[in-house]
């Protein structure tokens, strides 16, 4: 289990202790934070789209030029935006800070 802090879209902070091996996506939604993940992770809706709050430099897996391509698309991108979808839970993301984007 690795212990991730989220901000949900009505602004309440949770400690979501996300079980390792599950995406990120399938973690917030089984914590009931708001995520969807319509497309299962298949990065066609958007639905998981968060913004990281902390520097996680080295942590997180690039950003695919797939991923890029579908977060350009979605409204309320930062330079920040990821696809929870892409991200798998595990030690190397102790420390993150996340939240999740509005709902447009
Ligand atoms: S779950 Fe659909 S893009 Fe991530």
């Amino acid at each position: 289990m690795t212990l991730i802090q989220v901000t949900d879209r009505d602004g309440t902070r949770h400690s979501l202790d996300a079980p390792d091996g599950d995406s990120l996506m399938v973690a917030l939604r089984n914590g009931g934070l708001s995520v969807e993940g319509l497309c299962g992770g298949n990065m066609a809706c958007g639905t998981c789209h968060i913004h990281v709050l902390n520097a996680m430099e080295g942590q997180l897996p690039l950003v695919s030029a797939d991923e890029a391509a579908l977060l350009a698309d979605l409204p309320d991108t930062m330079p920040q935006s990821r696809l929870a979808c892409q991200i798998p839970v595990g030690p190397a993301l102790t420390g993150l800070s996340i939240v999740v984007a509005p709902d447009d």
